[in-house]
């Protein structure tokens, strides 16, 4: 067994624990404590109580590892490796109970390479796992892992069905809304299901012909991508306005035309 592997292996079960814990918090009924960037854009006790679960079983067991959460309490790597954390992402759908909502935690190197991940979808139990070079797999709650694959997705943008996401902050996503509006005649459908990590995953299954969203964190998309990327996706981290950053991702062999057409609605900056 290798380094990725370990990682892997140690993301997937404190993902797997964490998301037991959220699933549980879900059912008991979810408490919202704070709020971010915006007056919708919420935290929950789960949330926080996740991150505390993940940060404490991940340093127990590597104790010169960084941390970097959504909520916070980050530590500077010693070890060269630094934990990249999403303790709920799809809170809104966490907070209305639709079953779109993952515990997300992958692996850097100190160049920032993402080395592991692993993505649980605490309502429905799916785990996405994969190791850099390993490749990815979805296992179902009781299942066997099943190897992902990238859909091929065929040249022609009008038969490409193409996931987005907002952001929480008004003035943003009255441009995000403007340049979707731009896209949407020109591909088969979009699909907005409110959680960042599990549109990497649904591209990874063949479920997707590409993902782009502006104002995304490297906790909603770094475990997510490595499945995304080893599944047989291309993923690109393009600088948007503000210091926000957008992140691309579609079968490799379509890449190109994808970003290609999501600049021209103007949903990235062209190259
Ligand atoms: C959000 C989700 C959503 C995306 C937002 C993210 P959170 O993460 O991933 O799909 O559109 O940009 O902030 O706040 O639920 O962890």
């Amino acid at each position: 067994m290798g380094i990725n592997t370990d990682l892997r292996d140690l993301a997937v079960a404190v993902a797997t624990e964490a998301a037991e814990l959220v699933a549980r918090r879900q059912r008991e009924g979810v408490d919202v404590v704070a709020t971010k960037s915006s007056a919708i854009d919420v935290v929950t006790a789960a949330d926080e109580e996740s991150e505390l679960l993940i940060r404490g079983r991940l340093l127990a067991a590597r104790p010169g590892d960084g941390f970097l959460g959504e909520e916070g309490g980050d530590q500077v790597s010693e070890s060269g490796v630094t934990w990249v954390v999403d303790p709920i992402d799809g809170t809104v759908n966490f907070l209305y109970g639709i079953p779109q909502y993952a515990v997300s935690i992958a692996a850097r190197d100190a160049d920032g390479v993402v080395l592991a991940g692993a993505v649980v979808n605490a309502a429905t139990g799916h785990l996405f796992a994969a190791a850099l070079g390993v490749g990815a797999t979805c296992t179902p709650s009781g299942g066997e892992p099943v190897q992902l694959r990238v859909r091929d997705s065929g040249d022609d943008a009008r038969q490409w069905l193409v996931a987005t996401g907002f952001g929480y902050v008004e003035r943003v996503r009255a441009a995000q809304g403007a340049a979707v509006a731009r896209l949407l005649p020109r591909v088969r459908d979009i699909r907005r299901a409110g959680a960042a990590a599990l549109d990497l995953c649904a591209l990874a299954a063949g479920q997707l012909d590409g993902y782009v969203e502006e104002g995304v964190k490297p906790w909603d998309w770094s475990a997510a991508g490595l499945v995304a990327t080893e599944a047989g996706a291309r993923l690109e981290v393009v600088a948007a306005d503000d210091g926000r950053e957008a992140v691309v991702a579609a079968p490799a062999a379509t890449y190109d035309g994808f970003r290609t057409l999501v600049a021209e609605a103007g949903l990235v900056r062209p190259r």
